[in-house]
C-alpha cells in the first residue's frame, strides 16, 4: 500500500501523461486516474493534425515558436507559460522538470511513437506541427502509448466510468474527492469490467490533485453563458466536454481566466446527408497545411488558407452561406495520406473527383474560373518552391540550417505568404464543404508555469495542480494548430512531476508555497 496518493481527473492527453510521469517520479505514490468515460482519451484521441514542438530542421528556434505563438495569442498569451511550453529547460532543470516542447516530443518518441511528418499550420512561421506518418489519427497514437506505459507502472490505477463531481479540502489539509461509479464498474477502484452494478457514490482521499479534465466546447451551457454569440455552431468536441473542471477548481478556490476566449475552428466538415448536426467532424487543418485551399461559391479563393484560425474563421463566416469550399489537389491528397481521406469519403464527408473541371462541376462553379484561380495559385507555389529549393540548397553549401523565422512577404491578395504544393488539374482532387465550428477553450483555470492552481488571491492553492484545455491563459485570444496536445505533454509532464515531488518530499508544501522549477 502507498504512503502518498495523487488523484488525476481526466484522461486525455494531459491526465495520462501527468499520471505517467507523476509514477515514475514517485514509486511510492499511488495515482488514481478517474475517467468518467467507459473509455480514456477524451478529444484528445480525437486529435488529427499533430503536435508543436520546435523544428530546428525545418529552420525553427524557440524565438521563432515563441514569437509565434504570442502574435497569434493578441497580447492576451501569459508569457510565462508560453516560454515553459516552448523553451527547453537547462540540462539540470530539464533533468528535474523535463519539459518544453522538444523535450515532450522526444518523451513521446521513447514510447515508441514515430511522428516525423511535419507540417506547416496557420500562423506558423515554419513547419512544426508533427504528426505520425501511417496508423491511426495523431490523437489516438499518443493517447494509446502513453495510456500503454501508464499501465506498465504498477503505481497507477485507471478507473472509468468515475465521474467526478466534487473536490473539497478535509480538516487535515488532505484533499476529498467524491465520484460516481458508473453502471459497467465492479467496485470502487477496481478498475472497468463488470455490469449491472447500480451507480455507487465514493470519496477517496488524496495528497494532491490534478485537474485534467479537458474543456467545455460541448457545453451549450457554459458557451451561452461565457460565449453568447458562438454558442449556436456546431462543435467538434465528443459530449463529455462540459467543463466540469471548472466547477471543480472553482469548489477549491480556483480562479478563472479568460473564459470568454472560446476558438471557432474554421473548418468543420458539413454533411450532405445532416448538414445541421450540432456536432462536426472537424476538417483538420493539416488539410491546409498540406495545400487545400478554400474557394467561395464562385470558385474563387478569398482567404490566406494558412492565417490565423480567428482570421480564416472570419472570412467564411463572412461569405454569404457562412460556409465555404475546401479543394486539395493530387499532390496535397498523397502528402495527406489518401487513406484519411478514403475514411472521409466514406462517410461522404469528402467526393473525390477525376479533375479540377469535374470537381467545379460537384461544387457548381464556372470551370473556367476555378481553372484560372488554380492557374494563379500553381504559379505562386511554383515560385515558393523554387525559392526554398534555392535556399536549402544555398543554406547547404554555408553548412547551415535557413532559419524560417521572419515571415517571408505576402504573395499574393489574400496575404499569403506560404505555399505547400501546387494543383494538377488533370489529376483527381477531393472537395469539401467546410464551415466555422467551435473546437476549443482558451480561457480555464490559471496557472503557473509549474502547473500550480491560482486561488483567487493570486497565491497557489495547497497540492492542487492543473494540465491540459482545462487550464487557460496560455493561448490568449487564438491557439495556433497544433499547441494544445503540445500543452498537455508538457505541461501534463510538469504538473506530474510536481506533484509528485511535493507529495513525497519529507518537507510538506504549505499552501501558498512556490514548488521551485
Ligand atoms: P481531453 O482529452 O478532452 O480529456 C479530458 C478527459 O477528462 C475526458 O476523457 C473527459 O471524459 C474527462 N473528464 C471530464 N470531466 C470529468 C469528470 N468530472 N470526472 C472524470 N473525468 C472527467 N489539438 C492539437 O494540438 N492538435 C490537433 O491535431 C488537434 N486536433 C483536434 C481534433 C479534434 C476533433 C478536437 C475536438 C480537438 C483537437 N485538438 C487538437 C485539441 C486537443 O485535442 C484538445 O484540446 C486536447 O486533447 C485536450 O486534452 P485534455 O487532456 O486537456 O482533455
Ligand atoms: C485540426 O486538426 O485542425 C485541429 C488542430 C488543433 O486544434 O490544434
Amino acid at each position: 500500500m502507498a504512503d502518498h496518493r495523487l488523484v488525476v481527473i481526466g484522461s486525455g492527453l494531459a491526465g495520462l501523461t501527468t499520471a505517467l510521469e507523476a509514477a515514475r517520479t514517485a514509486t511510492a505514490l499511488e495515482v488514481l486516474v478517474l475517467e468518467k468515460n467507459p473509455q480514456v482519451g477524451g478529444n484528445s484521441a480525437k486529435a488529427s493534425s499533430g503536435i508543436n514542438a520546435v523544428n530546428p530542421a525545418g529552420g525553427d528556434s524557440p524565438a521563432t515558436y515563441s514569437d509565434d505563438t504570442l502574435q497569434s495569442g493578441g497580447g492576451l498569451s501569459d508569457s510565462r507559460l508560453v516560454e515553459r511550453l516552448v523553451v527547453r529547460a537547462s540540462a539540470a532543470r530539464a533533468s528535474a522538470f523535463g519539459a518544453s516542447s522538444e523535450d515532450a516530443l522526444r518523451f513521446l518518441e521513447a514510447l515508441g511513437l514515430d511522428l516525423s511528418v511535419v507540417v506547416q499550420l496557420g500562423g506558423h512561421s515554419v513547419p512544426r506541427t508533427h504528426s505520425n506518418p501511417s496508423g491511426p489519427n495523431v490523437g489516438f497514437a499518443l493517447v494509446r502509448a502513453v495510456e500503454t506505459a501508464v499501465r506498465q507502472q504498477p503505481n497507477v490505477r485507471i478507473v472509468t466510468n468515475a465521474k467526478v463531481t466534487s473536490a473539497a479540502y478535509s480538516a487535515d489539509g488532505r484533499l476529498a474527492v467524491g465520484y460516481t461509479l458508473g453502471l459497467v464498474a465492479t467496485k470502487p477502484d477496481s478498475g472497468s469490467g463488470g455490469v449491472g452494478v447500480a451507480p455507487e457514490e465514493v470519496t477517496v482521499l488524496c495528497d494532491g490533485l490534478v485537474l485534467a479534465t479537458g474543456g467545455f466546447a460541448a457545453s451549450r451551457e457554459m458557451l451561452a453563458r461565457y460565449r453568447p454569440d458562438v454558442a449556436g455552431l456546431p462543435t467538434t468536441n465528443g459530449p463529455w466536454a462540459t467543463g466540469d473542471g471548472v466547477a471543480l477548481g472553482g469548489a477549491l478556490g480556483a480562479r478563472l481566466v479568460q473564459m470568454d476566449q472560446v476558438q471557432v475552428h474554421p473548418t468543420g466538415f458539413v454533411d450532405p446527408g445532416d448538414p445541421d448536426s450540432g456536432t462536426k467532424f472537424l476538417a483538420p487543418e493539416k488539410l491546409r497545411g498540406c495545400g487545400a485551399l478554400l474557394l467561395d461559391d464562385s470558385g474563387r479563393r478569398f482567404v490566406d488558407e494558412l492565417a490565423t484560425r480567428d482570421v480564416v474563421t472570419a472570412a467564411i463566416t463572412a461569405q454569404p452561406r457562412h460556409s465555404a469550399w475546401l479543394l486539395l489537389g493530387a499532390q496535397g491528397a498523397a502528402r495527406y495520406g489518401e487513406g484519411t481521406l478514403g475514411f472521409y469519403s466514406s462517410k461522404k464527408l469528402v467526393t473525390k473527383v477525376e479533375s479540377a473541371e469535374a470537381g467545379a462541376q460537384h461544387m457548381g462553379v464556372d470551370a473556367a474560373v476555378l481553372l484560372q484561380e488554380l492557374a494563379a495559385h500553381n504559379t505562386l507555389a511554383d515560385a515558393a518552391a523554387a525559392e526554398a529549393e534555392a535556399a536549402a540548397a544555398a543554406a547547404a553549401r554555408v553548412g547551415t540550417v535557413d532559419q524560417g523565422g521572419a515571415h517571408p512577404p505576402p504573395r499574393d491578395v489574400t496575404g499569403k505568404r506560404y505555399f505547400h504544393g501546387r494543383v494538377d488539374v488533370n489529376a483527381p482532387v477531393w472537395v469539401a464543404r467546410v464551415m466555422p465550428v467551435v473546437h476549443y477553450c482558451m480561457g480555464g483555470i490559471q496557472t503557473r508555469p509549474d502547473a500550480a492552481v491560482l486561488g483567487q488571491d493570486g497565491a497557489p492553492l495547497h497540492r492542487v495542480w492543473a494540465a491540459g484545455e482545462v487550464s487557460g491563459g496560455l493561448h490568449g485570444r487564438n491557439r495556433l494548430g497544433g499547441n494544445s496536445l503540445a500543452e498537455c505533454a508538457v505541461f501534463g509532464r510538469v504538473a506530474g512531476r510536481a506533484a509528485a515531488a511535493a507529495i513525497v518530499s519529507s518537507t510538506p508544501v504549505a499552501a501558498g508555497q512556490q514548488v521551485a522549477l
